[in-house]
């Protein structure tokens, strides 16, 4: 299913074409082909070489397409030569310390106008998070990269190691109005999968917007939590017409099933409409 906003984003190591096949045809709203830690130094050419290939593998399944570049200069210009032959929807850029490295790949992608996520892994760049977020208009999303910050924490990653930081990053994120994507907890979770759903069920009444997964089980549980229910929907969809109607008679504050509305709760209700209302027509 393609969705405006992808509720999930599925890693795939780039050199592994029998994975991406399998994550082609699996329910991940958007891929992440990798090039940087899922691959080793060895590998990454033939990350490079296998792009083109599977971007039409996966644009055949109507999947969006991120890759994810190497930090350091070297690695990154040679993954950049092969997007600028090749350019994914998104393109997400690791380590992100400083606004600085979101201007570079914005210049060597000049002209292709690539949509970029940044990843804040280490403390200097949760530090910095407000002033990256404000860096480029082709930069549309944060997110924490919890296993890299916590080795540079030296911590465990967890709701109470990484809660404030990822917190951070989203208020970051909003007052500069791009998306923060990602949940509280360990990616690396793939097996303990009831722990992954507490984490992602908990993270995302506070404001992010789709996770990273690595692993198909836990994509499942991303596409579930991300997307509203029915009664959701159609309690905005009351509020939505109820608030509208109540301007019309003067009336700024109504209650609509117990619950009093007034102009930012019929703006919440109708920013969910835009997201997801059309899964639900
Ligand atoms: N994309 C597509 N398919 C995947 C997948 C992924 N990321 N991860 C696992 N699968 C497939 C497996 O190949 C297997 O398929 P099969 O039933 O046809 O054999 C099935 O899902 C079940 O996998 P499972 O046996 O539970 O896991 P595994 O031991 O094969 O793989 C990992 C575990 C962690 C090695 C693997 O999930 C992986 O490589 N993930 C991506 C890692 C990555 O990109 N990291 C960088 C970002 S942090
Ligand atoms: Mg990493």
């Amino acid at each position: 299913m393609n969705v405006l906003l992808p509720r999930s984003w599925l890693y795939v190591p780039g050199n592994k074409s029998d994975l991406v096949k399998k994550a082609s045809n699996g329910s991940a709203d958007a891929i992440v082909i990798d090039f940087e830690d899922a691959v080793l130094t060895a590998d990454k050419p033939v990350a490079r070489s296998q792009l083109i290939h599977h971007v039409e593998l996966l644009k055949a399944q109507n999947k969006l397409i991120a890759v994810r570049v190497n930090g350091p200069k070297e690695l990154l210009d040679q993954d950049l030569e092969v997007l600028r032959t090749c350019v994914p929807d998104y393109l997400i850029l690791p380590k992100v310390e400083s606004p600085s490295q979101i201007q570079y790949v914005v210049d060597q992608m000049k002209g292709f106008d690539t949509r970029i996520i940044g990843l804040i892994e280490s403390p200097i760049g949760v530090l910095n998070a407000p002033l990256i977020a404000q860096s480029h208009k082709n930069l549309v999303a944060l997110s924490i990269g919890s296993e890299d910050l916590s080795f540079e924490m030296q911590m465990q990653p967890c709701w109470d190691s990484l809660y404030v930081s990822s917190m951070q990053v989203n208020i970051a994120c909003k007052a500069a109005g791009i998306l923060c994507i990602g949940y509280i907890g360990s990616i690396a979770e793939f097996r303990e999968l009831d722990r992954f759903k507490l984490s992602v069920e908990r993270s995302a009444p506070l404001g992010f917007l789709g996770g990273f997964a690595i692993h198909p089980a836990q994509v499942a549980i991303l596409n579930e939590v991300f997307t509203p229910s029915g009664t959701e929907i159609e309690l905005a969809r009351r509020i939505v017409k109820e608030f509208s109607a109540a301007q019309n008679e003067s009336k700024g504050a109504i209650a609509v099933d117990g619950k009093m509305v007034d102009l930012p709760v019929a703006r919440r209700a109708q920013q969910l409409l835009e997201r997801f209302g059309h899964l639900f027509d």
